[in-house]
């Protein structure tokens, strides 16, 4: 099968176009036919060798995770999807990454697609999406007429993250880039800032939870904005001890979250996209054989507004 594979850590340039061994199943695993696979920020970093001590990573390995196709193949003891479905999800990178026409994953991280959506437009879902609902509901526990303030709105987490609060009941105020303000506006925001605007902090007060996509001095600014007991969920940085040391001291709590892709929560998904009470955005499409184009994108901060999507069939 033809896939990208890197043999080293390194710039976009060690991804390279070639054939690779067709990856078996085993027990509990499913052979996905890829049809389109999502790109992601986190697929650069591991592409640079940031991930490395915390992942033992194959050499040589295929990137990507997001994934929508057809079933080739299930191995033994799977019994919640059949050869020829249509389904999205993850794949396993230890195993056989998306950026290929075969991946495999588990099972249980597998559901049928939504009808409703493209092969491009599924395969933009599942980490940003599942990401997002486990910040607001698995580690916040937002609820209807909380506050919830959301750094990075106008991107594929924050895109997701404001659909579902917004649905929650919650009252919404994102930041966002100028290209993203109305897009953000159009999801629900009730109240959405330029973040190159005035900063956050003289205009919000009082939020029951920040939503923190950005990190860095973005995170550092929200512990003021947070009330008494709120909570601050972060992706994009982990928490330091300098973070949790100021959550303790302004009597907020602070968590990060490790998103887990799972077949249950994909299938509730697929209710909400098929119902068309939530959206998902592709930002652009690129053959697989330009992979490489895509990671110079996210290198040059040059990603359009929506999700990097490859073709693969
Ligand atoms: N821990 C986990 O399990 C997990 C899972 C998924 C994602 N993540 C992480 O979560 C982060 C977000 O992922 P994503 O896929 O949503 O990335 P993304 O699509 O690139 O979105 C990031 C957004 O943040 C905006 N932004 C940049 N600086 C900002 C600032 N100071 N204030 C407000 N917005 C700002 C960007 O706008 P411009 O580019 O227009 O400036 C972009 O729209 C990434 O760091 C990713 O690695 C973690």
């Amino acid at each position: 099968m033809k896939a990208v594979r890197l043999h080293e850590y390194g710039p976009p340039s060690v991804l390279v176009y070639e054939d690779a061994p067709r990856p078996q199943p085993q027990a509990g695993q499913v052979a996905v036919q890829i049809y389109a696979a999502g790109v992601g920020v986190w697929d650069a970093e591991i592409r640079r060798g940031e991930w490395r001590d915390m992942i033992d990573y194959p050499m040589p390995l295929i990137l990507g995770t997001d994934v929508a196709g057809k079933v080739a193949e299930t191995g033994s003891g799977v019994t919640n999807l059949r050869v020829g479905q249509d389904v999205y999800g993850v794949v396993d990178m230890t195993l056989s990454g998306s950026n290929a026409e075969i991946g495999l994953g588990r099972a249980a991280a597998l559901s049928p697609k939504p009808s409703t959506l493209s092969y491009e437009e599924a395969a933009a879902v599942p980490v940003v999406a599942v990401t997002a609902w486990q910040m607001l509901f698995d580690l916040a526990g937002v609820k209807a007429r909380q506050t919830v303030l959301i750094h990075g709105a106008g991107g594929n987490v924050g895109r997701f993250a404001v659909q579902f609060a917004k649905r929650a009941g919650a009252t919404v105020i994102g930041t966002a880039s100028a290209r993203d303000l109305d897009d953000v506006r159009a999801l629900g925001a009730d109240q959405i800032l330029d973040y190159k605007g005035k900063p956050f902090e003289q205009i919000v007060r009082n939020v029951d939870v920040v939503i923190d996509l950005v990190g860095g001095d973005t995170r550092r600014r929200s512990w003021d904005v947070l009330k008494e007991g709120g909570i601050l969920v972060a992706a994009s940085e982990e928490l330091s001890e300098e973070d949790t040391q100021v959550a303790r001291r302004k009597n907020v709590r602070a968590a990060f979250v490790e998103v887990d892709v799972t077949a249950n929560l994909l299938a509730r998904l697929t209710e909400l996209l098929d119902a068309r009470q939530i959206t998902t955005k592709v930002g652009a499409i690129l053959p697989l054989a330009q992979a490489r184009r895509a990671h110079e994108m996210i290198e040059a901060h040059q990603q359009p507004s929506g999700k990097l999507v490859l073709k693969v069939r």
